[in-house]
């Protein structure tokens, strides 16, 4: 029996739509960073059939079934029972299905002693999920061409950014990220620009973040959400992850920065806002979200490390 942990990452530059073919290639870079407290926890164990069981329940999970499937085409693993278990909401924009990957390539690649490095795994980890290859890293990481493994830019030490996490619903989200991702390519207009677009922002927060200047990681990751949530509802039919009070909240945390809080907004394909602030401003930051009606729960994190294994 292995177990491995692994966090959920936030894109501050987000990506969103693949490039064509069966390796689940993004079509632009991004740039995240990876948190502390939220974590999902997977233990497999070597059995005759494949079992997976998410949060108690055993599910019949296809994008993993897929993806273990595509893996055993040039990899020696066996039969596993996969139990997992998330300590925050499923599906539902926050990261999940980074974690997830992260985890259960983390442990099944120590349990069937496969001998592959993070970098591997993190190329693997994509292949189940875009974003799930920026997991296996802790800090600040990026994922880009040509290799498309994600790579840590620098380590949480570097900037303690904290980030306050305001959930506004628990539910699934009605429209998956890779259905999502397609609709956004084969029907919006803005699709070209989107992607251009992103490529000149990475570059601009790669050296924001090299520099620590807020201000301008601050600019950079609320335009690389909205672009996104722009080319989600100039897609036909139109996505629209948001709800009341998601633009509630966005609207306070832009009126806390225009008072002089180092706090930024960050929305993935879901209604949750991600407050991303200074450690000194997480105080403010979350009293001020406390006050907003219809947050459900706040959650506090800290940058945290990459996946790992906890035990064997
Ligand atoms: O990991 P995927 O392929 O389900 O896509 C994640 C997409 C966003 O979270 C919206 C953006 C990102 O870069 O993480």
């Amino acid at each position: 029996m292995t177990t491995a942990i692994a966090h959920p990452n936030i894109a501050l530059i987000k990506y969103w739509g693949k490039a064509p073919g069966p390796l689940n290639i993004p079509a632009s870079p991004s740039l995240s960073i990876t948190l502390d407290q939220l974590a999902t926890t997977t233990r497999v164990t070597t059995q005759q059939r494949d079992r997976f069981v998410l949060n108690g329940v055993e599910t019949d999970d296809r994008k993993v079934a897929a993806w273990l499937t595509h893996l055993r085409t040039h990899l020696s693993i066996p039969g596993l029972s996969i139990e997992t278990t998330n300590n925050f909401p499923t599906g539902a924009g926050l990261a999940s299905s980074a974690s997830g990957f992260a985890a259960l390539i983390t442990a099944i690649n120590a349990h069937c002693g496969l001998g592959l490095d993070a970098t591997a795994c993190s190329s693997l980890a994509r292949q189940g999920s875009g974003s799930a290859a920026r997991s296996l890293f802790g800090g600040f990481v990026e994922l880009h061409a040509p290799e498309w493994c994600a790579t840590p830019l620098f380590d949480a030490a570097h900037w303690p950014l904290n980030v306050v996490i305001a959930i506004t619903d628990t539910g699934r989200k009605a429209v998956s990220s890779s259905v999502g991702m397609e609709r956004s390519r084969t029907t919006s207009p803005y699709y070209p620009a989107w992607i251009k677009q992103t490529e000149v922002m990475f570059d601009e927060a790669r050296e924001a973040i090299r520099e620590r200047d807020f201000d301008l990681l601050a600019r950079l990751s609320e335009q690389s959400t909205l672009n996104m949530h722009a080319l989600m509802l100039s897609s036909q039919p139109p996505l629209l992850y948001w709800n009341g009070v998601s633009v509630v909240l966005m609207h306070r945390i832009t009126a806390l920065r225009d008072s002089g809080v180092p706090v930024f907004f960050t929305i993935d394909a879901g209604p949750q806002i991600k407050a991303v602030c200074l450690p000194e401003a997480v105080d403010v930051v979350e009293s001020a979200l406390r006050e907003v009606e219809g947050v459900r729960q706040l959650v506090r994190a800290k940058l945290g490390g990459g996946a790992r294994v906890v035990n064997d």
